[in-house]
């Protein structure tokens, strides 16, 4: 077995193996996993690792943790990844340098979409005008999902006094413009008027949920109950107070989703779409944290799905009385 040079320096298990199992290549950290899943009684890696690709079952549990496969080739031999997910979960900009990497990617990503203009522009036949019209409605979602990636990086909050059913009425206008055929149904603890966040970055976080709930449904009512948890409570170490934990509540009665898919739902660019970046609920998912909130997934399958997200409601003592 030799070393594998491309990726000595990468901060993960790399593994090269035959579709009979046989470890090719590995470099310096999987070389690490394969001494410690030995110890564990695991002998034959490459076999154990192959046994999971076929059977697709891109995540697995050892004593040490839980794994996560990132198959990168299956041309010949087997290429890939093997990741922790609590590394997985990481902030991106610990794993990777944000900028430089946008930065690499935008220049010849503006030269493609440039070049697939002229293209356009020029084309004497449709289907070519067609091709050219693709490629730059590709690059163009390159570009978002790398200024999705950029906002992770840098995710700043700032709190704001937010007017509850300006919010509401704003984020239910925004679902009904790109999915008409639902309905957002609002429940909404009554004497709640005010809440404080960033408005921005909860509106983006509620928004991704929502489209999730959406695309999972298709159609049909889905539920949000915005409510103050009486159970748990939040120390403010501004305010030197408990303050109580906003809760909402996003239950959709879409498909649901099987257990693989539940642990891998905050994973950078984890999506079953075709079209999905998937990043949304990690977005929403750094969004809550900079709250200091959480976010929980309950789903059933066949039944739906409920996203809870909890924030402290800090609000102001007078209007957590009056409201
Ligand atoms: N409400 C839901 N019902 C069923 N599956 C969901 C739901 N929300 C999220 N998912 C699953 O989580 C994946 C990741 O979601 P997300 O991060 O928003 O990325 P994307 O929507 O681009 O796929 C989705 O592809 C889908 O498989
Ligand atoms: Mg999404």
């Amino acid at each position: 077995m030799m070393s594998h040079k491309k990726f000595e320096d990468v901060p993960f298990a790399f593994f090269s193996i035959t579709k009979e199992g046989k470890v090719k290549s590995a470099n310096f950290q999987a070389e690490l996993l394969m001494d410690e899943m030995s110890a564990f009684g695991i002998r034959k890696f490459g076999e154990f690792l192959l046994g999971k690709i076929n059977g697709d079952n891109l995540v697995f549990k050892t004593p040490r943790g839980t794994y996560g496969i990132k198959v990168i080739s299956s041309r010949k031999d087997y290429e890939f990844f093997v990741i922790a997910l609590d590394e997985f979960n990481q902030p991106l900009g610990d794993i990777m340098d944000i900028s430089s990497l946008q930065h690499e990617i935008k220049t010849p990503l503006t030269v493609i979409d440039g070049t697939a203009q002229i293209i356009a522009a020029k084309a004497k036949n449709e289907y070519i005008e067609k091709c050219a019209g693709i490629i730059q409605k590709e690059s163009g979602r390159i570009k978002s999902i790398l200024g999705n990636i950029h906002m992770l990086s840098e995710m700043t909050v700032k709190f704001d006094e937010i007017d509850v059913e300006s919010f509401i009425s704003e984020l239910r206008d925004g679902i009904k413009i790109v999915y008409s055929r639902i309905d957002l149904r609002f429940r909404v603890l009554r004497n709640l008027r005010t809440i404080k966040a960033d408005r921005e970055k909860l509106f983006m976080a509620l928004s991704n949920i929502l489209k999730n709930a959406c695309e999972a449904q298709g159609e049909g009512d889905i539920e949000v109950e915005v409510t103050i948890d009486p159970t748990i409570k939040y120390m403010d170490k501004e305010m030197e107070k408990a303050c109580s934990m906003l809760r909402i509540v996003i239950s959709d009665s879409g498909p649901g989703m099987e257990e693989q898919v539940q642990e891998r739902l905050f994973t950078p660019f984890f999506t079953t779409k075709n079209k999905g970046t998937g990043l949304g609920l990690i977005i929403a998912k750094e969004a809550i944290d900079k709250h200091h909130g959480r976010i929980e997934v309950n789903s059933v399958k066949g039944k739906g799905t409920d996203f809870i997200v909890y924030i402290p409601s800090r609000m102001h003592p007078s209007s957590e009385k009056s409201g």
